[in-house]
């Protein structure tokens, strides 16, 4: 059996990271593992403005930890009201590498997502001229459509209609939970992409009802059935590179997700490339680990690869029953529970 692995460094292609001492809290977990990260614009209030992300990428540089390198690859949140200025001004930046599409209402912080698809129609033209991705929260909203649908729904519906107007925009359904998205990326041509999560990879729908309700495993998209958990390892392990990792590691205080109405997002930072090579020596794919992890994000976004790299090894370890965030703390993934696999430091 293998002991230990070496990979090159792996980046997040999709990480929530908050702000201000909530952020400062988890950012270490981040810096030890990935050399860079796609930084989610979903805060209060959203990151739409250049200006505005370049700050935010100021205080995350200034927050890491002493001697880490981790480089945030930031985004802009898209609103109806975005003009093709404000693209060209994010592609002219050099630190802001794609925008983010929430339709309105459909997760955390998406209320002033697009509630109009066609108002991003000058947008999106400016961004498949300038060969800047779209990363969409895929989902669908409209009152009706079943949660575990959502997703499903969305494909046929809003992202048809922007790749019939756009062929050629470089587009990443992030977080992908269903079987059906796995097949419309594995079908679709070298411009669209998609990332995985870990507790994706890991978890089915089971999971929140297991004995009781448990929301540290609800998140947006929500968790699905076993045959769509079995197609996303399927896709992550097989090599083929539309498929890339992306943590949607989204922390919330426990006060918020242990109540009436909890928030969605699954906290996987503290544990994440270790969560992923579980998945991977799940189905015997650990030689799979660094083209998913390290390979196919980079190369999707036309950066370079890392050149430094990252051991693992085999061994069992307890993950933290909570971490500190901010003034209050986190629950995170398999919080008390043992973990499989330990990254080393360099
Ligand atoms: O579960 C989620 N949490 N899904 C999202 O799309 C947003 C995220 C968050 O920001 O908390
Ligand atoms: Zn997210």
């Amino acid at each position: 059996m293998v002991q230990t692995i070496e990979i090159t460094t792996p980046d997040d292609w999709h990480l929530h990271l908050r702000d201000g001492a909530a952020m400062v809290s988890v950012l270490p977990h981040t810096t030890r593992q990935f050399a860079r990260a796609i930084i989610m614009p979903n805060l209060v209030p959203p990151v739409t403005a250049v200006p505005q992300a370049k700050a935010y990428r100021e205080r995350i540089l200034a927050a890491r930890p002493s001697g880490a390198k981790f480089e945030p690859l930031m985004t802009l949140y898209l609103t109806d009201n975005t003009s093709a200025a404000t693209i060209r001004e994010a592609s002219a930046s050099g630190f802001i590498h794609a925008m983010k599409y929430y339709p309105a209402g459909a997760t955390t912080n998406s209320d002033a997502g697009v509630t109009n698809l066609e108002r991003t129609f000058p947008a999106l033209e400016a961004m498949t001229a300038l060969g800047m991705p779209l990363l969409l929260h895929g989902e669908v909203t409209t009152q009706g459509v079943d949660i575990f649908d959502r997703e499903a729904v969305f494909l046929d519906t809003e992202l048809g209609r922007i790749r019939r107007h756009f062929p050629k925009l470089r587009v990443v359904i992030e977080h992908i939970t269903t079987k059906e998205a796995v097949q419309y990326v594995r079908a679709a041509p070298a411009n669209v992409g998609a990332t995985i999560t870990a507790h994706h990879l890991l978890y089915n729908r089971n999971a929140i009802f297991q004995g009781g309700v448990r929301p540290h495993y609800y998140c947006l998209p929500i968790l699905k059935r076993e045959e769509d958990r079995l197609a996303l390892v399927q896709a992550a392990t097989s090599g083929d590179p539309h498929f890339f990792l992306g943590t949607d590691s989204a922390p919330h205080a426990r006060g918020s997700k242990e109540c009436a109405c909890g928030h969605a997002g699954v906290y996987a930072s503290h544990a994440a490339i270790e969560l992923y090579a579980e998945a991977f020596d799940a189905v015997g794919a650990l030689d799979r680990l660094e083209t998913f992890a390290s390979f196919h994000g980079p190369d999707f976004y036309h950066l370079p690869r890392n050149q430094s790299r990252l051991r693992l090894e085999r061994a069992k370890w307890q993950a933290p029953a909570t971490f500190s965030f901010g003034t209050t703390e986190i629950v995170p993934l398999r919080a008390g529970e043992v973990l499989q696999w330990r990254c080393l430091a360099p």
